[in-house]
């Protein structure tokens, strides 16, 4: 028998599941700006899946515009502070922009992205996160569009990754390290 490609972390929300809210979102979305054109932005590289799928759904075929955040180095704890490195070019200024984010956990990405594109001169800064954990927020940030609320867990898979590992599965899923070793055993004993 083949080895699967992954653990088998716990999903915690399914593809379906996701696609289906992006839909409802894509939808209230579209609504609430009126035809006002959007600057989407998304934070890479975790919200890529997210932030295709909602582009696809929004009308005007509008650019996807990239920003890089970086606050966690390699783990599962934020060091707390976030570096912008790519997209501060972002043509943003008298524009509306929405930032699509994959998870909103401390807050201080999104704060700190929303400060840069005020200070750029953005007419407005709406976020779009498809999973929020509110237990975890330090920065109290507002968010205007949440696919989800979710439990304190390390979360994976649907274009999030650990490391740079499971970004392909497709569910979004539970990290547990126990269950990492057990898989890992497991592959090196074939
Ligand atoms: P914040 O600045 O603490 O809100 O962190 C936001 C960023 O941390 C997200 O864009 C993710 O890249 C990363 N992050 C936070 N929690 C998780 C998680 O459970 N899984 C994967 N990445 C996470």
């Amino acid at each position: 028998m083949a080895t699967p490609a992954f653990p088998p972390f716990r999903i915690l929300l399914s593809r379906d599941q996701i696609l289906r809210r992006t839909n409802e979102l894509a939808r209230t979305i579209t609504e609430a700006v009126h035809g006002e054109p959007l600057c989407l932005v998304v934070v890479i590289e975790g919200a890529r899946t997210f932030a295709r799928q909602l582009q696809k759904l929004l009308p005007g075929n509008l650019p996807l515009h990239e920003v890089r955040a970086s606050s966690y180095g390699s783990g599962t704890v934020s060091s707390g502070d976030v570096k912008l490195t790519v997209g501060l070019d972002v043509p943003c200024k008298d524009r509306h922009v929405l930032l699509l984010e994959d998870i909103v956990d401390t807050g201080r990405t999104i704060a700190a992205l929303r400060t840069h594109f005020a200070a750029k001169g953005a007419r407005s800064c709406r976020v779009a996160t498809l999973l929020s954990k509110p237990s975890r927020r330090v920065v109290q940030v507002p968010l205007d569009y949440i696919g989800f609320e979710i439990p304190d867990e390390f979360v994976l898979g649907y274009g999030m990754d650990l490391d740079g590992r499971y970004r392909d599965i497709p569910d979004v899923v539970i990290y547990e390290k126990a269950v990492e070793q057990a898989f890992q055993q497991q592959v090196a004993a074939r």
